[in-house]
């Protein structure tokens, strides 16, 4: 392994949990945790058939677990027939109709409340208005809307009706849309005219007359829109609708569509190492499973907690820990339409406040920021109802959880720091709460019955304490079936020849000595910004299709705040302009370019120009050189493989 992904951890402080917390946990103690995850050593199928058939309502019982008959296409449960949605609505109408399921807060601190009854009927409504414009059972629909009660009834409709929903987040551009409406073959679009943040209106629904106008769309037979901001739209009678018409006269009452538990539940695009984003595919009866599995051990979910994850149903996150997971255990949760720093950068604290949120999850950047942006600030509200918080979507640095952990938990909730992907569907490594300690920068232990272990180049098992790659060596319920249309991708991005037969999560970590995991990060072309998933030849082909620039190379730097931010190094067609002002301004208009054909999320930091990049005589770029200067580190590499070492000066040159 190479020594770039040795680890400089050297944590020591171990928290663990309080007495009382121990005594009310769902798994309580490490020997719980230890019977669980020998129980999965001893009989791994039958421990996750035993689960599956507590926690999952089935229309029609599985009779066979686990088919790897045509690995790495494992199925799960293949014959059990079931309805996700009908779990996570129908399940509680009998229990609890009168039980708060959605707490929602728009940007302007207007709270409505919609109780199981309501969801359920709001949802078979919306389900109904789908059939009417003849969406069926497999058909592909495209969300693009903002954080709202709306998204979530779009998701579970669809999954009522056995329609295959892609949630694109409200920040990617239309040309993004547009990929994922052709890549899908997508029947139809849900959105809403406009969307409310930090106090602004900003439109919404124009990016999907653009995505459209762009072209190889003919698939999309309706534009379902949600009046939400109240802002201008341009309307196409061929195929719009308003939300609200559409619903009108539907009735409050739709079977659910029985599937496999096969069926596709959804596809969520997620970027890769290659330049297209890949439409990761979930089954329904494995992932709702993981969903449920994870709500009870990782959170700790009880009857009376109230459940606020933070992230936007564009994302996985908001998929499992929103959309289904807390319906699904019949949860109160918060969703939240507006921005964490406004009106002030105490918005999140002010809203577990009047919320009582118990459960709070959240991603490392959210929390840099609010440190930075008002560190005091949790102390100025009564945060007493919080028993435990969460971190998920990069590293957290021990800084930053010892904050988390005294200022927002007040010494007294566990931190739930939970290493998953959008390919896992739900946390794989993660704290039980009650029963494991934590340490700060660490996701500790593998949920019991997921076999996660650390390899080298050849899948070889590597030594503790010593880096190397994240794989998970069993199928799992909650994992990606396939990529959307794209088999082969999919075998060749997680299950390469060399890691005979194991997950390649395509992380580096390591185990230490407690055999507590550390994730050090990707070992591919990918970087997280903000928490957000970005792949550097995303960007760098997307640099590379504006007419003044020749090529591009895109790499990941340390920053505070987002964890990590993008630097990008440019040759432009013509001339290299030499004064400060021609390059400053060709710099923001690529930024500009960026940002108009991914989202603003994927736009560089920074961006450099030089008459060529560093290259081997081969012509391959050499990137760990272009890391070094973006992070401003002396080169002590060697370069006698670099065509030409000029260049590397050319390269360090910033312009402020
Ligand atoms: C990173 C987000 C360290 C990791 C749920 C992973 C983490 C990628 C953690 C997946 C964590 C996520 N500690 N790193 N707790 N959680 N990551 O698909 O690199 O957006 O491979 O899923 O985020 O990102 P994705």
């Amino acid at each position: 392994m190479s020594t770039s992904i040795e680890s400089v951890m050297n944590e020591v402080r171990v928290f663990p949990p309080s007495d009382a917390f121990v005594a009310q946990a769902n798994v309580s103690g490490m020997a719980g945790y230890q019977a669980m995850a020998q129980a999965a050593q001893t009989d791994y199928a039958g421990y996750w058939a035993k689960l599956a058939r507590e926690h999952i309502v089935w229309r029609k019982p599985f009779t066979k677990v686990l088919d790897e008959s045509r690995a790495p296409f494992y199925k799960w449960f293949e014959d059990g027939e079931l309805n996700v949605s009908y779990n996570c609505l129908d399940k509680h109408l009998t229990t609890q109709p009168e039980k708060i399921a959605l707490i929602f807060e728009a940007d302007d601190g207007k709270v409505t409340k919609v109780t199981y009854r309501e969801l359920h009927g709001r949802v078979s409504q919306f389900a109904n208005a789908l059939k009417s414009r003849a969406i069926k059972k497999g058909d592909r629909v495209i969300i693009y809307l903002p954080m709202s009660i709306e998204a979530v009834v779009a998701m579970q409709a669809c999954a009522r009706i056995g329609a295959i929903h892609s949630v694109v987040f409200g920040g990617f551009s239309s040309k993004s849309l547009n990929e994922r409406i052709i890549d899908a073959q997508a029947c139809a679009v849900i959105t809403a005219d406009g969307q409310l943040r930090g106090g602004k209106v900003m439109p919404l629904k124009h990016a999907v007359d653009e995505a459209l106008a762009l072209g190889g769309c003919d698939s999309v037979q309706s534009v379902i829109v949600y009046r939400r901001a109240g802002c201008e739209v341009q309307w196409n009678e061929k195929n719009n609708v308003w939300w609200h018409d559409l619903l009108n006269a539907q009735p409050t009452h739709c079977d659910p569509e029985w599937v496999g538990a096969e069926h596709p539940l959804f596809i969520l695009y997620t970027s890769g190492s290659t330049g297209t984003p890949k439409g990761v595919q979930h089954s329904s009866g494995g992932y709702l499973l993981g969903t449920i599995a994870s709500m009870q051990w990782v959170f700790d979910y009880k009857a009376s907690d109230i459940f606020w994850c933070t992230a936007d149903v564009g994302w996985i996150t908001g998929h499992s820990y929103v959309a289904y997971g807390p319906l699904a255990v019949g949860a109160t949760q918060v969703i939240f339409e507006g921005v964490p720093t406004y009106p002030d950068a105490g918005r999140f604290w002010k809203m577990i406040q009047d919320h009582k949120v118990t459960t709070f999850y959240t991603a490392p950047t959210a929390i840099r920021s609010l440190i930075k942006l008002g560190g005091d600030l949790p102390g100025k509200y009564n945060l007493s109802s919080l028993r435990l918080l969460g971190s998920v979507g990069e590293p957290i640095n021990p800084e930053a959880w010892m904050w988390y952990y005294t200022v927002v938990g007040q010494s007294r909730c566990p931190i739930v720091d939970t290493w998953w992907q959008t390919e896992t569907g739900c946390h794989m490594i993660a704290p039980l709460p009650g029963a494991v300690a934590t340490k700060p920068g660490s996701c500790t232990l593998p949920l019991p019955g997921i076999m996660v272990d650390i390899v080298n180049e050849s899948g070889d098992k590597v030594d503790d304490q010593h880096g190397g790659f994240l794989v998970i060596k069993r199928p799992f319920p909650s994992q990606i079936r396939t990529i959307w249309g794209d088999p082969e991708r999919y075998k060749k991005s997680y299950f390469p020849d060399e890691m005979q037969g194991a997950y390649l999560a395509g992380d580096s970590a390591q185990r230490d000595a407690d055999g507590y995991y550390w994730i050090m990060g990707r070992i591919d072309d990918v970087l997280k910004v903000s928490g957000h998933r970005l792949g550097t030849m995303e960007i760098e082909s997307t640099l590379a299709a504006n007419p003044l620039v020749a090529e591009a190379a895109v790499v990941g730097r340390p920053h505070d705040i987002k964890g990590e931010g993008i630097v990008a190094f440019v040759v432009l067609k013509g001339v290299r302009p030499q004064d400060a002002a021609a390059i400053k301004h060709i710099a923001e208009e690529l930024r500009k370019w960026v940002g108009e054909k991914i989202g603003p999320i994927a736009k560089p930091d920074e961006i450099r120009f030089g008459d060529n990049l560093p290259k081997t005589r081969s012509g391959k770029i050499m990137r760990r050189l272009l890391r070094a200067i973006a992070k401003g580190e002396e080169i002590t590499q060697d370069t006698s493989t670099l065509e030409n070492p000029a260049i590397l000066e050319q390269l360090k040159e910033v312009i402020k």
